[in-house]
Formats: structure tokens, C-alpha cells, sequence
């Protein structure tokens, strides 16, 4: 009933407004002074030193909070990172044994693609974690250890706040398995978690400030057939995620893709009018990598495309070539995808609405597939 959402128009709604929420229960309690420490995973420490490979299994949007994680992972762990879909991993015998690492993510914990992926794990004797928001659900039951996510039980069939709290999981993960190893210095995992620990107040401020202007171009966007999202490094899952939301609630064709495959293929798509969003790393943490996008935004502009940029507050070079620049709040590189995320989940989610669709109940979908 209404009194469930809380005064909002739907779950999807309510729990997109609870994405910082999501992110900092997630991190509360999980560290001290700097120092991880994360009870669930206390005497696990021979378990993390002895792995030498890591893979991540999950479906839909949960894999894309674990193709996000890959980047942090490797980069703080040096334990080289795979992300697999679940349903793709058991047939194709892949090479795992005692030192791989298997962590599985799932909002609801009964995924069926997932938890056949993890007992395949198990069964090849490697070890298992699982990332789940749902306590004592099947998936964490069958895992040698739980990192669960704190987003509070999400309704809405397309995903949300749940993806933030499992990248933010996925990180407070990588972080233990530094420190466990050594493979971090103390400064450098404090670090990591003041930027966690500023990531809710920032995400707040997207909501605040950007939701009603996304709300109106989305509305405006209604009748859209097809809508293209690029990203680069961490931007590229983001990608990913913002056509997947928008393939489910509003039923309109949509796909991402890594920003530099543009030229092998994608930009023979783009013709006058076509919407493309373009999540644009940041100058300061990138150089490079922001002018290797912009100069793709440069080339899609010219072929005609409406170009909407998610860039940081003062990137001005994106200006000149963006009919819409929705802005987030300056983070180092490994933690904009948490803030990149939210324009994309308020524009699905207003273009749906726009449209006069059910953003709770898309047709043909269930918030848990308990069937392979
Ligand atoms: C279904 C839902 C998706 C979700 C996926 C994985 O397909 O419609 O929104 O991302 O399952 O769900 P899980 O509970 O395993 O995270």
C-alpha cells in the first residue's frame, strides 16, 4: 500500500532516495580509526591469504556492481579479477581450485543462475564469499563467508540502491583483503575509506540538486526508441547499468558500451537526434582518459547525436558539445561510479514515469529469479 512508500509515488522512488542510506549502512560499523574491520569476516585471514584469483559471479545489475568493483579490486589487491555472469561460468569448466576466491553478489540471495554458479564453486574447491542484502537467504547459506549489504529490503523490481551498497561492499571487500595481505599501506586503506565515508552526503547532493531538472528532460524524452550510454574504466559498467535500467522500466531499446570501442563499431549508429549519455571521467583524477572522452563526444556531436553528459561539477570542456550536463560532485576515480550511477537511475526512472508505466512491476520481469 501507499503507507509501504512511505509518501512517495513508488518503491522505485522511495528506494532511489535511499541510496545514501544504502551506502552508508553498508559502511557502518565495518571500520575504525582507518582499519577495516569487518566482523562477519574476522578468522578469515588464512582463507584471504591464500588466494591468487579472484571471480566474481552475479546476474543483471549485480554484475555490474561487480564488473565496477573489478578496477578497485585489482588495483588495491593485485589479485588479478574476473567477472563472469553466473549462468555463463559452470559451462564452460572453468580452471578454479583452492586459491580461487568466488565472490558472489545478490540483492535477494536466491538467484538460482547465482547460487548454481557458487556450488559450482564449492564443488571445484575454491572458496566462496557472498555480497547479499537479504539476511539467511539461500546464496549466503551456501558461501564459506557473508559480507551483507545494509540498503534495507528493496521492492522495486529493477535495482537500485542495492547496486550502490554492493559496490560499497564489494570495496569495504577488497579493502579487508589489502590489509589482511599487505598489499596497502595504512594511509592509503584510510584513505579509501574517508572517500567511502563522503560518498552518502555527495550522493545526496545529486539528488538534491539534479532529480528535478533529469526528471523534466526525461519527461521531455518520452517518445525516445533508442537510447545509447557510453563509459570509459569504471564509467563503462555505469554504462551498462544506465541501459539495463532503462530496457526494463521503460521499455525503450537502449545499450552501453566502453567509450573506446565507439570507433569499432557503435558510431555507425549514430545519426541526427540520437540521445547518447556519456559518462565522463574526471580531468583532474585523468587527464588523459578525459580527453580520450571528449574527444568521443566530439565525434558522435558531429554525426548529429543529442549528447548528455554526466561529468563533474567545473568540468567546463565538456560544455561546448553537451545539450544536457547533469553534474556530480567531485570523487576520486574509483568512487565516481557510485555518484555517476544516480542521474541515470532518476532519468529511467522519470522517462518510465513520463510514459505512464508501472516503474515497480515491469512487465516480464520478477525481482527474483528463483528458475535457470
Ligand atoms: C532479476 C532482477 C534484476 C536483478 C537480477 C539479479 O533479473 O530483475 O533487477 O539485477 O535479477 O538479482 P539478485 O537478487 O541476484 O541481485
Amino acid at each position: 500500500g501507499a503507507a509501504d512508500k512511505g509518501g512517495w509515488s513508488s518503491f522505485m522512488a522511495k528506494e532511489v532516495s535511499e541510496e545514501p542510506e544504502a551506502v552508508a549502512n553498508t559502511l557502518r560499523g565495518r571500520s575504525h580509526d582507518g582499519v577495516v574491520t569487518i566482523p562477519e569476516l574476522e578468522g578469515l585471514d588464512d582463507l584471504f591469504a591464500g588466494i591468487n584469483r579472484v571471480i566474481i559471479v552475479a546476474c543483471g545489475t549485480a554484475s555490474y556492481a561487480g564488473m565496477t568493483a573489478k578496477y578497485a579490486f585489482e588495483q588495491w589487491t593485485r589479485i588479478p579479477v574476473e567477472v563472469e555472469l553466473a549462468h555463463e561460468f559452470r559451462y564452460r569448466d572453468p580452471v578454479i581450485g583452492p586459491s580461487t576466491l568466488v565472490v558472489s553478489i545478490s540483492q535477494s540471495g536466491e538467484t538460482m543462475d547465482t547460487l548454481m554458479a557458487v556450488k559450482f564453486a564449492r564443488e571445484g574447491g575454491a572458496k566462496t564469499v557472498s555480497i547479499c542484502n537479504t539476511q539467511g537467504a539461500t546464496i549466503p547459506r551456501e558461501s564459506d563467508a557473508i559480507v551483507y549489504t545494509h540498503a534495507g529490503p528493496e521492492v522495486a523490481v529493477a535495482s537500485t540502491k542495492a547496486f550502490v551498497a554492493q559496490i560499497t561492499a564489494l570495496y569495504l571487500l577488497a579493502l579487508h583483503v589489502s590489509q589482511v595481505r599487505g598489499s596497502q599501506s595504512k594511509l592509503a586503506i584510510a584513505d579509501a575509506l574517508r572517500e567511502l565515508e563522503a560518498i552518502p552526503a555527495k550522493i545526496s547532493q545529486i539528488l538534491e540538486r539534479e532529480q528535478a531538472h533529469i526528471e523534466q528532460f526525461a519527461g521531455w524524452m518520452a517518445d525516445t526508441r533508442s537510447v545509447l550510454f557510453l563509459g570509459r574504466h569504471v564509467g563503462y559498467p555505469i554504462a551498462l547499468e544506465g541501459a539495463l535500467k532503462l530496457k526494463e522500466i521503460s521499455y525503450i531499446h537502449a545499450e552501453g558500451f566502453a567509450a573506446g570501442e565507439l570507433k569499432h563499431g557503435p558510431i555507425a549508429l549514430i545519426e541526427p537526434g540520437q540521445p547518447v549519455f556519456v559518462i565522463v571521467p574526471s580531468p583532474r583524477e585523468s587527464a588523459e582518459m578525459h580527453k580520450k572522452v571528449v574527444s568521443s563526444i566530439q565525434e558522435i556531436r558531429a554525426r548529429g547525436a543529442r549528447v548528455i553528459v554526466v561529468a563533474e561539477e567545473g568540468d567546463a570542456a565538456v560544455l561546448p558539445y553537451a545539450d544536457e550536463v547533469l553534474r556530480i560532485p567531485l570523487a576520486g576515480r574509483l568512487y565516481e561510479p557510485l555518484l555517476a550511477v544516480v542521474p541515470l537511475h532518476i532519468f529511467a526512472m522519470g522517462l518510465a514515469t513520463a510514459k505512464g508505466l508501472d516503474v515497480d512491476q515491469p512487465r516480464n520481469l520478477a525481482k527474483s529469479v528463483t528458475v535457470e
